[in-house]
């Protein structure tokens, strides 16, 4: 019920984007929209060009709506661990139909906090920055980009050029 009463304030702090149109609550699968392969494409290269702009070789994935891959790059020289990292930052943003980036669930998943422990359901989830949704610019979610490989500053940037290259996002 926790959880519940937080998804509905990030949900409403959010409101800039119709979300009874997207993937998540009173939507039918009529309504759905998935990123397409041309899309993941795009948004991969849209945050390579950053990373290269940084000087940061990363890890890149984009999930879609259900969580399922679509797009996978590792740049060049970027860590091996980096790999589960960036999938598990955009599953964590899909898991809770894209109302808010990885580190939205930041603070809350601390010691003492309400959501302490998160990170341990659903086989591992992400609670620090670089997993950003990704909306079409209808204000549909249609997936997730998720990046590691450099300081969580840099990854985050790094995912919201992704995103926008191709969409919108949401920013805390
Ligand atoms: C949001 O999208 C749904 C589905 O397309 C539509 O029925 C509804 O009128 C929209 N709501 C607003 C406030 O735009
Ligand atoms: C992918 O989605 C974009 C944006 O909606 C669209 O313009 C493009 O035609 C789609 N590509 C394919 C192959 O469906
Ligand atoms: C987390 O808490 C810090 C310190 O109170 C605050 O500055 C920051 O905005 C919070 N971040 C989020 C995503 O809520």
């Amino acid at each position: 019920m926790r959880l519940l009463a937080f998804l509905s304030t990030v949900a409403v702090c959010a409101a800039a984007v119709n979300r009874t149109a997207t993937n998540g609550w009173g939507s039918t699968p009529s309504q759905r929209h998935y990123i397409n392969a041309t899309q993941a494409l795009a948004a991969i290269n849209a945050a390579v060009d950053y990373s290269n702009s940084i000087g940061v070789p990363n890890d890149i994935a984009i999930l879609d709506p259900s969580s399922q891959l679509v797009a996978f790059l590792r740049m060049d020289n970027a860590y091996l661990g980096s790999v589960d990292i960036s999938m598990k930052k955009a599953k964590t943003v899909t898991y809770f139909n894209g109302l808010f980036p990885s580190y939205g669930l930041l603070n809350r998943s601390q010691t003492m906090g309400d959501l302490f422990g998160i990170e341990e359901t659903n086989s591992g989830l992400v609670v620090f920055g670089g997993g950003q949704p990704i909306y079409d610019y209808d204000g549909y979610f249609i997936g997730a980009i998720g990046v590691s490989g450099g300081t969580v500053a840099q990854d985050i940037a790094t995912s919201v050029h992704g995103a926008e290259s191709i969409g919108t996002t949401i920013t805390m």
